[in-house]
């Protein structure tokens, strides 16, 4: 497993983590899945990442479940929707993300989209109130542009977002364009959503550079999604046999070479 400073907190956290979108869904598939997330968290991909929206608070109970006894080891994101995100509402929502979570503080909490509907700065207060509450340890947003990142920037007094968790596949590197530069010079760590898009690497230039190094194709994509310190991935695996090739993804390094084939490429 590798960790590594996410943004200017200096705090490890794992480079590979856990998604929990579309889990928690279905009774039958519960069991596999909680297997998949504790066998995850032995391989060392302990950031987890949920949402409130997620199956209903479905996928939170489920966390919570799989890190009962473990807290310590894991670090937990979770997500506000921005229907909720006035101030009373956001503190409202975390209380009952953490109630789910079964747990009395998550390590980042996110305001899931930018919302239309109540004032960023409400929401930022709201977020700095959480963490003089200690229920969340830092703050950060999800599928934020670079104006919208100023805005919340700009709404903040006492804290500084941690983190923006953002689309980041192969077929789409529309972050690499402003989102990413902006936030590494304010050192803002990138948590890319979705690394997988739904599968389809398994021929062309990714395929050929797997088989070379001896990997299997995710594994090379989640190490060039991740190719930058900046970079964290968080794939969602609910099954172990997953869970452990994407653990495996980190443990070589791709040449130069592989680098430019596959930026060419995509
Ligand atoms: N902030 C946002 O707006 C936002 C939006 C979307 C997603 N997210 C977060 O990002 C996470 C990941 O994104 P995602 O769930 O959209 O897509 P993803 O992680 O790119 O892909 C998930 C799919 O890939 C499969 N998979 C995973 N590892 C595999 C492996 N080694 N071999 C074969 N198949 C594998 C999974 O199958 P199995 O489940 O069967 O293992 C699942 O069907 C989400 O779960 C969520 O936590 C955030």
């Amino acid at each position: 497993m590798i960790a590594r400073p996410f943004g200017w907190t200096g705090v490890k956290v794992a480079v590979i983590g856990q998604g929990t979108w579309r889990m928690g869904e279905s009774r039958a598939a519960q069991p596999e899945e909680l297997r998949a997330l504790r066998r995850g968290i032995d391989l060392g991909l302990t950031h987890i990442d949920t949402a409130e929206m997620y199956a209903d608070g479905g996928a939170e109970r489920l966390v919570g479940q799989a890190v009962a006894g473990r807290r310590a080891e894991v670090f937990l994101t979770t997500k506000v929707h921005p229907q909720n995100a006035s101030y009373a509402g956001t503190l409202q929502a975390c209380e009952r993300s953490l109630r789910r979570l079964n747990t009395d503080y998550v390590d980042l909490y996110l305001l899931h989209f930018w919302s239309a509907g109540h004032p960023i700065a409400d929401t930022m207060r709201a977020m700095e109130e959480l963490v003089r509450r200690g229920w969340t340890r830092f703050i950060g947003v999800s599928n934020f542009d670079v104006r919208q990142l100023k805005e919340a920037q700009a709404a903040l007094t006492r804290e500084r977002l941690v983190s923006n968790q953002v689309l980041y596949h192969l077929r789409d590197r529309e972050i690499e364009r402003d989102v990413l530069p902006y936030c590494e010079r304010h050192r803002i760590a990138v948590v890319g959503y979705t690394p997988l898009a739904r599968g389809g690497f398994l021929r062309g230039v990714v395929a050929e550079i797997a088989k070379k190094r001896a990997r299997t194709p995710r594994q090379v994509v989640l190490n060039f999604l991740t190719r930058r310190p900046s970079l964290f991935t968080i794939p969602k695996a609910g099954r172990p046999e997953h869970v452990r090739e994407n653990a495996a993804a980190l443990d070589f390094t791709l040449a130069r070479q592989d680098l430019k084939t596959i930026d060419a490429a995509f």
